[in-house]
């Protein structure tokens, strides 16, 4: 067919698009060796601390699991870790994803109905608005961690939905700070609407032995539901939602990124245990505790940072090329920082997003504040 181009002409655009706006994403497969940037809070994988955990398990494994969990790919692996998980997150019913995006995916397109409506962050992670974007239930968002934003938006919709809920980070991901996780608790409970929580930045950081923050402050009994992902301070891969007996239930019965996809693998499951029975007896917590301690005493108030207490430390650098820049420039210090880019975050509030670890020493800590000024 003379004149067919094999790519559609959109594609082309768009990535050209991205281009001019210096918003194009590559990968890469070489990183600088300072780490302010990777999940790995504990160096529980880039340190090998759950290779070693690993290895006291001694355990022989089969590598794939052969078909999905209502199939073929269950075992009792998953349900010891199951339960153990349940009883370590103090409530009645754990569910293992794949990853935290099939969780957030397969919970916010099942639960919410058609009717009923689902109130969020106005900076909550894609794997959550893609739920949403899934689900059959009206959506509003409210502005960023206002109660207030929140509070108009219940009582202005409440008595026109069937069932609502919030949904909110406990850490956000490309901030680094706190959902008011007490006040949206009561605000919650008061009205009656079902609370959503992702821990996938708080847990290993936040509560005892690392449970995470609704833990830590007492609220997780408020929770409908919270979710656990594995790929970040636990170091390896997968996800945990946690709730009611009746919401693992539901989840096996209608959440199709459950349902529809081969299960975890053995390997996967016996890296989670591991990542699980560390966390109990790990000094990094504390490690990564005073670092978070330091590097806050260290940064000057003119540096432009957002106010964090977790892991995650964001420097506002408007403009693509701007941050882009800055990150080249800490790369040829041999610091590995990512820039975040629009349309990641917001024209205009692009960031150098710096991810601290119980292993980075108070000399990097004080050469990258050096480099940032
Ligand atoms: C807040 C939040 N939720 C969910 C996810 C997705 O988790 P996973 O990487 O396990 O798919 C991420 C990871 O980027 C995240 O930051």
């Amino acid at each position: 067919m003379g004149g067919f181009k094999k790519n559609p002409s959109t594609i082309v655009d768009l990535l050209q698009h991205r281009q001019i706006k210096g918003s194009l994403r590559s990968l890469i497969t070489s990183y600088p060796s300072i780490d302010f940037s990777s999940n790995d809070y504990l160096g529980f994988s880039s340190k090998g601390l759950l290779a070693e955990e690993l290895k006291t398990m001694n355990a022989s494994v089969q590598v794939g699991s052969t078909g999905s969990r209502l199939i073929s790919g269950n075992s009792l692996l998953f349900q010891e870790i199951e339960n153990s998980v349940a009883k370590f997150h103090e409530t009645e019913g754990a569910l293992i994803f794949n990853s935290g995006y099939d969780a957030n995916l397969g919970l916010l397109s099942s639960v919410p109905q058609k009717g009923d409506l689902i109130l969020s962050d106005e900076l909550i992670h894609a794997s959550l608005i893609d739920g949403i974007r899934l689900s059959f239930a009206t959506h509003y968002k409210f502005r960023h961690n206002d109660i207030n934003s929140l509070k108009e938006l219940i009582s202005r919709h409440r008595d026109s939905f069937n069932e609502v809920y919030v949904v909110v980070e406990s850490v956000y991901s490309m901030d680094g700070d706190h959902a008011p996780l007490i006040e949206l608790a009561s605000i919650c409970r008061d009205g009656k609407v079902h609370l959503i929580v992702d821990e996938a930045h708080a847990i290993g950081v936040f509560g005892k032995e690392g449970r995470g923050l609704c833990q830590e402050l007492n609220i997780h009994d408020d929770c409908f539901a919270r979710i656990y992902t594995y790929g970040k301070a636990m170091g390896c891969h997968g996800a945990t939602i946690v709730g009611s007996e009746e919401l693992k239930n539901y989840l096996i019965n209608f959440s199709r990124s459950f349902i529809y996809t081969t299960a975890m693998p053995e390997h996967s499951l016996l890296a989670i245990k591991a990542a699980y029975q560390l966390l109990i007896k790990t000094p990094e917590i504390k490690k990564l505790k005073a670092n978070i301690h330091y590097f806050t005493s260290i940064i000057d108030s003119s540096l432009d940072f957002i106010e964090s207490r977790s892991a995650i430390h964001c420097k506002l650098i408007p403009g693509n090329r701007e941050v882009q820049q800055l990150e080249e420039k800490c790369a040829t210090e041999d610091v590995f920082i990512k820039s975040i880019k629009s349309p990641t975050v917001k024209e205009g509030k692009e960031r150098l997003r710096i991810c601290l670890h119980s292993f980075n020493t108070e000399q990097e800590m004080g050469f990258l504040f050096k480099l940032l000024n």
